[in-house]
């Protein structure tokens, strides 16, 4: 009888630790769980579908309900978001960037409920970089999101048997590019540079800025120290125009897939875009990294790794908070994150993954992380780190219009006017 009374008190106060460190145990969780995103083709969407098929073994009563919106960089799923998250219909869980993206609009706005206590209680706050929980924190050291990656953004690709046939090299920068790499493969008929619609031009087009500004240089378009109407941004703009000069003409018509594509294929020699593209090479495409695809640092930027990271947060007024506090404990996890990165091909955020494991992590995943942990650090502004997405979305239009008219003085202009109205530097 003693013995079954200590057993309830021992079993009671179980219960009680776990509930208060907010782990939440596979019996407790049942109903629906809508996850938002924009991962519904290339590695994205098979490392979403894995992170569900682990997660509906772990806990078989939730209902996953995948809400991915498609479009690449979430220029879609934004705008449904938005019109969600104001009409009082907030998905139970969405991505969303580290850095700005999360902090000058949800957490603003008063809409995320903060999860120290996840973090405490899955000793996250010793496991993710110090750098990574200040980007999803706000001035009180309220955490307000999850991250599942580290991606890098300034990445060159290209096929290596494919510049060795048509006779040209990686070009250490812009200038050798333009002038060079450029028309050489011009006369051969090779698309130098695949590009896709208006998001990767802007994702090219902060590659270039890096190239072009420096680390430093680059940060003060964020931080207000550097002027948008300098010479130096100038001819950033300039550079950019020589470089579109270079693509193929479809390029509003394709996605980043496709333009991806047009690289293994054979029809283009390089693409700069992210290390989602690694995810692309590998798992729809099958490639070997090193030979069916490698990369470099974009021109210009060896040395700096230029990053974003993709998180998922419980907004305030989600239906299922409890499933969301199961999935974000799931997703923060080493195990989660050695599921999904090896797929979406970026580096784990969580610094107890397997990083080192290379039969998990295969070469291109060893050179982002040497280049993670040693190179200099910036943040991406096509993807949320740097900018607000007020930013980022008027800054579609300037690249839009920049590619008519191929004014770079206005775009400035036009790009200094929308870093006043959407608060950058001040
Ligand atoms: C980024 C996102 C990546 C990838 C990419 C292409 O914004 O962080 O995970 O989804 O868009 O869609």
């Amino acid at each position: 009888m003693k013995y079954t009374r200590k057993l309830v008190v021992v079993v009671l106060a179980l219960v009680m630790a776990l509930s208060l460190t907010g782990l939440t145990t596979a019996q407790d969780v049942s109903g629906d769980l809508e996850i938002f995103s924009w991962w519904t083709g290339g590695g994205e969407a098979a490392g979403l579908d894995a992170l569900i098929a682990k997660f509906t073994e772990m806990y078989p009563g939730v209902n996953i309900i995948n809400s991915a919106v498609a479009g690449g960089s979430g220029v879609n799923a934004r705008a449904v978001l938005t019109t969600r998250m104001l009409g009082g219909d907030p998905p139970d869980t969405f991505q969303v960037h580290a850095g700005a993206e999360l902090n000058t609009l949800w957490v603003k706005a008063g809409r995320m409920e903060p999860l120290n206590d996840l973090f405490e209680a899955n000793g996250w706050l010793e496991q993710y970089p110090e750098g990574l929980l200040s980007l999803i924190s706000d001035a009180e050291g309220n955490i307000y999101s999850v991250p599942v990656n580290i991606h890098r953004s300034n990445v060159l690709w290209y096929v290596p048997g494919n510049l060795e046939q048509w006779g040209v090299t990686v070009p250490a920068d812009w200038n050798e590019f333009v002038d060079t790499t450029c028309p050489a493969l011009l006369a051969k008929d090779v698309t130098p540079i695949a590009v896709g619609q208006t998001w990767t031009q802007a994702h090219l087009w902060e590659s270039v800025a890096l190239a072009g500004l420096g680390a430093d240089g680059y940060n003060g378009l964020w931080n207000g120290q550097t002027s948008w109407t300098s010479p130096e941004v100038n001819a950033v703009w300039d550079t950019f125009g020589k470089i579109l000069d270079c693509a193929n003409s479809d390029l509003n018509a394709l996605t980043w897939q496709d333009a991806s594509k047009l690289v293994i294929d054979g029809a283009a020699a390089f693409n700069v875009m992210g290390d989602w593209a690694a995810g692309y090479y590998l798992v729809d495409n099958a490639l070997e990294p090193g030979t069916g695809f490698a990369w470099a640092a974009s021109p210009g930027t060896d040395g700096v790794f230029m990053m974003l990271s993709d998180t998922f947060g419980l907004p305030k007024g989600a239906p299922h908070p409890d499933n969301v506090r199961a999935w974000l404990s799931f997703i923060g996890s080493a195990e989660a994150q050695d599921i999904f990165n090896p797929l979406k091909g970026s580096l784990p955020a969580n610094t107890s993954a397997q990083i080192g494991d290379a039969a998990l992590y295969n070469a291109y995943f060893q050179d982002a992380y040497e280049d993670w942990t040693t190179n200099a650090i910036v943040g991406s502004q096509a993807h949320g780190a740097v900018a607000p997405a007020a930013f980022s979305d008027g800054f579609l239009n300037i690249i839009a219009s920049f590619q008519s008219t191929k004014d770079g003085v206005s775009a400035s202009a036009a790009a200094a006017a929308l870093a006043i109205q959407t608060g950058i530097g001040g």
